[in-house]
């Protein structure tokens, strides 16, 4: 299988397997507990914090561990109900949705704006923003989701307020991720009734797929995952993208190679659907995604391409392949030798009129 749908989830890293293996055995009591089995459990929930501190530039007591990275991102929307939420129209849907839900006009007004977007991979947050939210007496949140592992990140140096971050984007589990939230500034609990997290996060610890985020976070940290990404990944990434252009007519790329995450690539193929070049794919051992996969099942074209294209069509007819560490140039060989055919075969068969010929 050529598996290029990691930023909808990667699979878990075989550390993360065996870590989370021994910790169902060794650390299943609750971490609250007073007694010894559950300073133990706690422990390593402490070890996982400093962890993630010290790869973000955090302090211990800014970080607080949910259930991911939806619901750090609604619980900093909820934080700011009623107040004027200014977000781009790129950001994922727990973001967009809860701010149209929440949001009011009381200041001070909360910004967010993610790091990079997870269907076409643009970076999205620039000094300017988090200047203008800072002089204008707001806040900026990031949602880090897919920058985590990917590039180095530096909160007190992005000088953010707030940051989300997931753990299945970098070979830990789905289920478990983190917020954090600068000292001292305001933050209301999206899970109450529990004293976890100093109060801030209601529920009994998750600590085994906290250790699993643990091992993920090791693995990120001793390999330095961010350069091999800058390199590695970005070549073959651009392979195949010039590859794309070249060899299928009718081929358009939506992601900014220069201004976008190294692993993430979203083309276009003129009078080709998305979900059928998907299912052709699928059945050649090829696995993308169309858009985003959180928003797959759902008949409407991606709002990331509609924002940025304006045009039905485009998003209708796209790709997104995004890479893991794994993926080698064997894996953009068999991308190539099926692609062209899959799209020449779809374009042949459409009632859509091919733009460009
Ligand atoms: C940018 C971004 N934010 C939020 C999420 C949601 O993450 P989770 O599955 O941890 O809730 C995703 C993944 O789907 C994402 O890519």
């Amino acid at each position: 299988m050529v598996y290029l749908d990691y930023a909808a989830t990667s699979p878990l890293l075989p550390e993360v397997i065996k870590a989370m293996h021994e910790a169902e055995q060794k650390y299943f009591a609750n971490a609250s507990a007073l007694h010894t089995p559950g300073h133990l459990s706690m422990n390593k929930i402490e070890e996982t914090r400093e962890l993630l501190a010290k790869l973000i530039n955090a302090d211990l007591d800014e970080i607080i561990f949910t259930s991911g990275a939806s619901e750090s991102n609604n619980t900093v929307i909820r934080t700011f109900e009623n107040h004027e939420i200014i977000t781009s129209p790129l950001e994922h849907h727990s973001i967009i949705e809860s701010a149209k839900e929440l949001g009011g006009n009381k200041k001070p007004t909360l910004y967010s704006y993610m790091y990079a977007n997870n269907e076409i991979g643009e970076l999205l947050l620039t000094e300017d923003i988090v200047k203008e939210a800072h002089t204008k007496g707001g806040y900026i949140h990031s949602d880090l989701t897919q920058a985590l592992g990917k590039v180095q990140l530096d909160v007190k140096a992005l000088d953010l307020d707030y940051a989300t971050f997931s753990a299945h984007k970098i070979g830990g589990p789905i289920g478990v991720g983190a917020l954090y939230v600068r000292k001292g500034l305001p933050f209301k609990p999206l899970i109450i009734g529990g004293n976890q997290e100093k109060h801030r996060r209601g529920s009994t610890y998750n600590t085994v797929g906290i250790i699993g985020f643990d091992a993920a976070l090791k693995y990120v940290l001793k390999n330095e995952t961010w350069k091999v990404y800058n390199t590695k990944i970005r070549k073959l990434r651009d392979i195949l993208a010039e590859r794309i252009l070249a060899e299928i007519p009718g081929s358009s790329l939506n992601t900014d190679l220069n201004n976008s995450l190294p692993n993430i690539l979203n083309a276009s193929f003129e009078a080709a659907e998305g979900e059928s070049i998907q299912l052709y794919l699928d059945a050649e051992g090829i696995i993308v995604s169309t858009g985003s996969a959180c928003a797959s099942g759902d008949i409407k074209p991606s709002h990331v391409l509609m924002a940025k294209t304006g045009d039905a069509e485009v998003a209708h007819s796209s790709i997104r392949f995004s890479f893991g560490l794994d993926n080698t140039e064997k894996d953009i060989e068999k991308v190539m030798e099926v692609l062209p055919k899959v799209i020449d075969r779809l374009q042949k068969i459409s009632t859509v009129e091919r733009r460009t010929k």
